[in-house]
């Protein structure tokens, strides 16, 4: 058996902070084989972004302190690797996605030349760039590429942008694309086709993906694990049928009474009943 990709065991995280220390992840285990989705489902604050950002060392130390555990990225522990190591796996093995893409494009240079550093950067192999950036904004449903690409950021729509993004995490053929709620910035219909098209792309080019959403709604059909965070632990960690079918934990099982049944109509609007959840704990 080979090892996971990914074997995330028991990781603490903490901030320090000016009221004192932060518990912002508390003992998480998950793990993700090769070409799979986990999605990270859990409120604001329960530690999706601090989880996602720690896999690479991403965040700033201090505040932040790895109190415990283990990020074993093909076998190795991120946690030990030297400055080197983790520029190399930054982008090139594991790439990001964030909700806002002004925090990975940048507003003064064109999207083919951010597109060419990223590909020059982290594979080196490749002769003809532009053909190659022209590819991947294909590759994304940019249509008129080749035209597309002298455009800056701000000459392109926000559904544009994110796909822009997309194209530049995707260029460097990560083995792990993180996308953290990349698609919420965006009104319904572009945030399905988005999510689509990279359903499609994760298919085609046998990457993993780990999915960090608010939205239950959108696991069912595109991932294939769950986890389920709450106030800085995982509190549920399954296949995604499993979990939608037979949630163990009250959080979880509130979550998926949220979700809007099919032909039921706008007449009900849940939300989250915490005192409920307090009760069953
Ligand atoms: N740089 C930081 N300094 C101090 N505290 C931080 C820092 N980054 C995150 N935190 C805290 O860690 C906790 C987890 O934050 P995190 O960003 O992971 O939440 P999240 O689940 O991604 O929420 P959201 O759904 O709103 O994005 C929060 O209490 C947050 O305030
Ligand atoms: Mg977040």
């Amino acid at each position: 058996m080979n090892p996971p990709l990914l074997d995330v065991r028991d990781l603490s995280i903490s901030f320090e902070t000016e009221e004192g220390r932060l518990d912002a992840v508390i003992g998480s285990s998950f793990k993700l084989d090769p070409g799979k989705t986990l999605a990270i489902v859990g409120e604001s604050g329960s530690g999706k972004s601090v989880t996602a950002l720690a896999l690479t060392r991403l965040l700033p130390e201090p505040p932040a302190r790895f109190v415990s555990g283990e990020i074993l990225w093909k076998g190795a522990d991120v946690l030990k690797m030297t400055p080197r190591q983790l520029r190399k796996i930054r982008g090139g093995e594991i790439a990001y996605i964030f909700q806002e893409p002004s925090t990975s494009l940048n507003p003064v240079h064109t999207i083919r030349s951010q597109i060419a550093e990223a590909i020059r950067l982290h594979r080196p192999e490749v002769s003809d760039i532009d053909a190659e950036v022209v590819k991947w904004l294909d590759a994304v449903g940019i249509v008129n590429p080749a035209q597309r690409m002298r455009d800056y950021p701000h000459q392109l729509s926000g559904g544009m942008q994110q796909r822009a993004m997309i194209a530049m995490a995707l260029s460097c053929q990560p083995d792990l694309l993180v996308a953290d709620e990349p698609t919420t910035a965006l009104d319904v219909t572009i945030q399905a086709q988005i999510l689509d098209q990279l359903r499609e792309l994760r298919e085609r080019l046998g990457m993993a993906v780990i999915l960090i959403t608010h939205n239950f709604a959108i696991i069912r059909g595109l991932c294939d694990q769950v986890a389920v965070m709450f106030r800085g632990r995982i509190v549920e960690f399954g296949s995604s049928e499993e979990v939608l079918s037979r949630p163990q934990h009250p959080y979880t099982r509130a979550l998926i009474d949220c979700i809007p049944k099919l032909g039921a109509g706008h007449k009900r609007l849940h939300t989250i009943d915490y005192a409920a959840i307090e009760r069953a704990l």
